[in-house]
């Protein structure tokens, strides 16, 4: 299949990394398309784990060149500290390519990150502090500075002198903080472009010509369709397009260049941050999951709230995405569990919602309806084969493929790479 679009459709953390190394194996190319290093991908080979925030990751395959297109954000210092960090483990990262036209995360993004969630006190989205959001305020703002102006320092010095004068009114006069100076930042970054020049290419003719030529070019995405800015359940959402839609801009191709979109789906659900999150556990059960699951962040390791698989929110995201096959991640962990329940639809005020209620207010409000199913029981972390699984397992995801209308083609029971199950 030339071009396939492997995305997560829940709020992240769905198994994208370990989704995306599995496509990887037969690929020319694995791009991601937009986010920043908020994003943390974990790849299990072996006994070797790589949490991955900027470097797509299909990194690990010699054949594979992976892409950092125009739609990310990227910060120049953690992204040469995970190529020193994948280098140090013997993996090459000379193909790797950068787009001229990302933005830069500078330092006070990271800051006006952090200080604006401080001032929205409870309100708070629980950002990674990543500085994300304020980088991609500034692309929309036409205020930016991208890869490409690293090419010109005198360019590049006034393009930043520029934008602190903005940026330091708002940190001493908003924010109460101490004013940036322009000179050392602009030395550190002008420092970094020795290094990232000669990675940095036209992305997006790289990747139609590689698309024409028939190669095999996999479009990695970060966070999940329930963070998308337009898709999401704003504003507890990132700053960026997650959903099918993103590959297109975040790329720079047309949309009958992707030929495949597969989504990642964890067997429950999971959100790190705020926000409303109907099926959540907020008791033993859940506890229960994020311990077997360990459902703590790849970035911030903070506790990521887990509850039980959403139907409407599962639905919803086959539309926005118009995904073609589904990849179920995490199965093992139900194993541990007498009862499953999947969330049909909500109920609010005596109104069933089979949809994602029009007006968000009204999903805080919102019960599940559940259906429950007997569970396995077994441990099937060993399982390969699709037949092999417990009769209850099988019930399980024939149910959910029933209701959500596309093929679940992939199983994981574990998190390493070998732990996969194809269903013909
Ligand atoms: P991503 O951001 O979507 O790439 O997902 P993360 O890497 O942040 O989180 C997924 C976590 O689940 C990682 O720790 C993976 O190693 C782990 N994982 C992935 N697939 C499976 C699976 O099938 N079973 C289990 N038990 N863990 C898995
Ligand atoms: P991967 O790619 C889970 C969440 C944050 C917060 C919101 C906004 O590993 O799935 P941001 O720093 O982007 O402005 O934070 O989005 N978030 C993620 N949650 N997985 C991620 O990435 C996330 N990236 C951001 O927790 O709620
Ligand atoms: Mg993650």
């Amino acid at each position: 299949m030339p071009a396939t679009a492997v995305l997560g459709v829940q709020w992240g953390d769905e198994g994208k990394g370990r989704a995306t190394d599995y496509f990887s194996e037969t690929a020319d190319y694995v791009v991601r398309y937009q986010g920043g290093n908020n994003a943390g991908h974990t790849i299990i080979v072996g006994d070797q784990r790589l949490a991955l925030s900027l470097i797509p990751s299909g990194v690990l395959y010699p054949q594979v060149v992976p892409v950092i297109a125009s739609g990310m954000v990227i910060d120049p210092k953690v992204l040469l500290a995970e190529i020193d960090m994948l280098t140090n483990k013997g993996i090459d990262t000379s193909r790797l390519r950068i787009s001229s036209n990302a933005h830069l995360i500078m330092p006070y993004h990271r800051k006006l990150d952090a200080m604006m969630e401080r001032y929205l006190g409870r309100s708070q989205i629980g950002t990674t502090k990543k500085g994300i959001g304020p980088a991609y305020t500034d692309k929309y703002a036409r205020h930016g500075i991208r890869v490409q102006d690293l090419f010109d320092p005198k360019i590049f010095r006034k393009k930043l002198e520029v934008a602190l004068e903005e940026k330091n009114k708002i940190l001493t006069r908003i924010y109460n903080q101490l004013p940036m100076d322009p000179g050392p930042i602009a030395d550190e970054y002008l420092a970094y472009a020795e290094r990232l020049l000669p990675l940095v290419s036209d992305t997006s003719l790289l990747l139609w010509e590689a698309i024409r030529d028939g190669k095999e070019v996999i479009f990695e995405g970060a966070q999940g369709t329930l963070l998308d800015i337009d898709h999401g359940t704003y504003p507890f959402v990132t700053s960026s397009s997650p959903t099918a839609g993103g590959v297109l801009t975040g790329v720079g191709i047309g949309p009958k260049d992707v030929h495949r979109v597969v989504g990642i789906a964890k067997a429950y659900i999971s959100r790190v941050g705020t926000g409303p999150f109907p099926t959540e556990l907020d008791d033993e059960v859940g506890d229960r999951m994020v311990e077997i699951g360990g459902e703590f962040g790849t970035v911030t390791g903070r506790r990521r709230r887990c509850g039980w698989l959403d139907l409407v929110a599962l639905r919803y995201s086959v539309r926005i995405n118009g995904l073609t096959d589904l990849f179920l991640t995490k199965l093992d962990v139900l194993s541990h569990f007498d009862t499953l329940k999947v969330g049909l639809a909500y109920t609010s005020a005596g109104e069933r919602h089979d949809e994602f209620p029009r007006q968000q207010r009204v999903l805080y409000d919102c019960a599940p309806v559940y259906q429950e199913f007997a569970g396995w029981g077994t441990d099937i972390t060993g399982v390969r084969h699709y037949r092999e699984l417990p009769d209850e397992a099988r019930t399980y995801i024939e149910f959910v493929e029933s209701r959500i209308g596309v093929p679940i083609r992939w199983i994981s029971v574990g998190p390493e790479r070998q732990q996969l199950v194809e269903k013909a």
